[in-house]
């Protein structure tokens, strides 16, 4: 398994990080096996697999279960769960206590939370607690009420200077790696060569140290008007309609099940079922 040293490492090495969400066993083993660097279990998982409108309604209870399956898909990755909503931002001991829930119960490997100025100081004692902890700048989906939509962030002055030194007050508070979402390449590219630590962007160009997408997305499993940074590499909605149909059409039509999907009694043991 990789760890917070490899990533340093490859950003050194200009060795591109490969991360992408996922919810579930099956999808953290596929991705697993496609070689990503390292899981994010994204409060995503609110809108994408929860159906939720927001990321808001995600609980610490979602985010257990669903990283404890992510576990147990992929035991060789490096996993991060996202701290949900209004976790992280009363007294760290009750942070820490939900931190304690997804590391030790949970298993995950770190934490990712969103902001800048206003967590540092809890970034800082969670890592002097012992736990990796990720950031996450620029569009932040936790606040998308305060920023009035989900729109593209640092676009001009002095939005995009505020990031930057917030981007580095999270390094200074030891932060392993941030995520910076929705702003000008340009941006991300300055991000990425003032920061010592990881950058990893989603809608911030092709100069940061790595990219993530979430997993919907990238296969095309019911995630209609995507975003423009995401890539759709294929569409799974569209396989999985068709063999839905064709379930649904054989049970009407009894073309399923066929004989060899079937049970036999001996002839005996039938007679006595009549008797
Ligand atoms: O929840 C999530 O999926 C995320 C990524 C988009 C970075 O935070
Ligand atoms: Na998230």
């Amino acid at each position: 398994m990789k760890t917070t040293a490899n990533f340093r490492k490859m950003k050194r090495d200009n060795d591109p990080i490969a991360m992408l969400t996922a919810y579930d066993a099956p999808s953290a083993r596929l991705a697993e096996r496609a070689g990503v660097d390292l899981l994010l279990v994204g409060d995503s998982l609110g809108m994408v697999v929860l159906g939720y409108d927001s990321t808001i309604p995600v609980t610490v209870d979602d985010m257990v279960l669903h990283t404890k399956a992510v576990k147990r898909g992929a035991r060789e990755t490096f996993v991060v769960t996202d701290l949900p909503f209004l976790s992280y931002h009363s007294d760290f001991s009750e942070t820490a206590g939900y931190v304690k829930r997804l590391t030790q119960e949970a298993g995950a490997d770190a934490v990712k939370l969103e902001g800048g100025m206003e967590v540092t100081e809890t970034v800082k004692k969670l890592v002097q607690a012992g736990v990796p902890v990720m950031g996450h700048l620029g569009l932040t989906p936790q606040s998308v009420g305060v920023l009035g939509g989900y729109k593209v962030q640092g676009k001009q002055s002095p939005d995009a200077e505020k990031l930057i030194r917030e981007a580095q007050a999270l390094e200074d508070a030891g932060a392993f790696a941030i995520v910076i979402e929705c702003v000008p390449r340009q941006l991300g590219q300055v991000m990425t060569e003032r920061l010592n630590i990881p950058v990893i962007g989603i809608g911030a160009g092709a100069d940061t140290d790595g990219q993530v997408l979430v997993y919907h997305d990238v296969i095309g499993y019911e995630s209609e008007n995507v975003p423009k940074f995401v890539h759709q590499y294929t569409n799974i909605s569209s396989l999985i309609e068709q063999g839905l149909a064709r379930y649904v059409n054989d049970v009407k039509e009894c073309a399923f099940p066929q004989q060899k999907h079937t049970y036999t009694m001996k002839e005996d043991q039938l007679q006595e079922l009549y008797s």
